[in-house]
C-alpha cells in the first residue's frame, strides 16, 4: 500500500508544488493522476520513488517511510518500484536486451535467471524479436515498451509512470496502455500521471486530480475532466 499523510513540497526556489496531500492507494489499484500543467503531478510522483523528498509529511510504500529513508537505501527502494518516464531514458549504447538485463546485473542475479527473466518481460512487451537492436533502431512506442520491460524486470509491486504516452501518437499510446493493463492484471499497483484524456475517459479507473498542489477530485472510475 502507498500512503501519503499531509505531504507538502516546497522547492528550494520557494515554489510550493504540493500543498497538503493525504491519500491511500491499495495494492493492485490502477490510478490516473490528472490535472493542469504545473499542478504538481510530477512532484507528487517523484516523491513516491524518492526523486524528491517531501518538505513535510510522511510517505510510506509497503511500510517503508520514504521521507526518512537514508540516501544509501534508495537503490533498494528503486528495485521494488518500477519507474517509466515520458522520454524513455534508455542507455543508447546498450541493446534492448542489455538495457533490460542491466537492472538484474546490478543486483548480481545469476546469469541463467537473467536470461530467462529478460526474455519473459521482452515477450510481455512483444519485443523478443528486437532483443539485439539498439534504442535508435526502434520506434518511440518500441522504446517505451523497452523501458516498461526494464521497469518490471525486478518484479516490482508498484509501478509509477509520468506521462508514459506523452511522446507517442494515439495508436501507439493505446498499445502502451494495454501493456500497463496487463501488468496491472498481474497484481502490480500502477500510478500514472497523464494528459491522455481519451484513455482516461475510455479505460475507467480511479482518477486523482491535482490542482494547485492539492487533491481536487478522487473518484473511482473517474473522468479526465479538463479540456486539454
Ligand atoms: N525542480 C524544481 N524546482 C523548482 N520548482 C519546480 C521544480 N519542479 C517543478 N517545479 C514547480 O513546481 C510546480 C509543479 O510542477 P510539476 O512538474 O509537479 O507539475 P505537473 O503537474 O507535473 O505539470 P505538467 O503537466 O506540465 O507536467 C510548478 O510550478 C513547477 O514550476
Ligand atoms: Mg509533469
Amino acid at each position: 500500500m502507498i500512503e501519503l499523510k499531509d505531504v507538502y513540497k516546497t522547492y528550494p526556489n520557494g515554489v510550493l508544488a504540493v500543498n497538503g496531500i493525504s491519500v491511500k492507494i491499495n495494492q493492485g489499484e490502477f490510478v490516473y493522476v490528472v490535472g493542469p500543467s504545473g499542478a504538481g503531478k510530477s512532484t507528487f510522483i517523484k516523491m513516491m520513488y524518492r526523486e524528491e523528498k517531501p518538505s513535510k509529511g510522511t510517505i510510506t510504500i509497503n511500510d517503508i517511510n520514504l521521507a526518512k529513508l537514508k540516501e544509501s537505501k534508495v537503490p533498494y527502494l528503486r528495485r521494488n518500484i518500477g519507474v517509466v518516464f515520458q522520454d524513455f531514458k534508455l542507455l543508447p549504447t546498450l541493446t534492448v536486451y542489455e538495457n533490460v538485463a542491466f537492472a538484474l546485473e546490478v543486483i548480481q542475479e545469476q546469469p541463467k535467471n537473467i536470461k530467462r527473466r529478460v526474455m519473459d518481460v521482452l515477450d510481455l512487451v512483444r519485443l523478443k524479436h528486437k532483443a539485439r537492436f539498439l534504442p535508435h533502431e526502434l520506434s518511440g512506442g518500441e522504446q517505451q515498451r523497452v523501458s516498461i520491460a526494464r521497469s518490471i524486470v525486478n518484479n516490482p509491486k508498484v509501478m509509477i509512470a509520468d506521462e508514459p504516452t506523452g511522446n507517442l501518437d494515439p495508436e501507439t499510446s493505446w498499445e502502451i496502455m494495454n501493456i500497463f493493463e496487463e501488468i496491472n492484471n498481474r497484481g502490480t499497483t500502477i500510478v500514472m500521471a497523464t494528459h491522455n484524456r481519451e484513455i482516461v475517459n475510455t479505460v475507467r479507473k480511479r482518477v486523482i486530480a491535482i490542482e494547485n498542489g492539492k487533491i481536487a477530485r478522487d473518484e473511482l472510475r473517474g473522468e479526465y475532466g479538463y479540456d486539454s
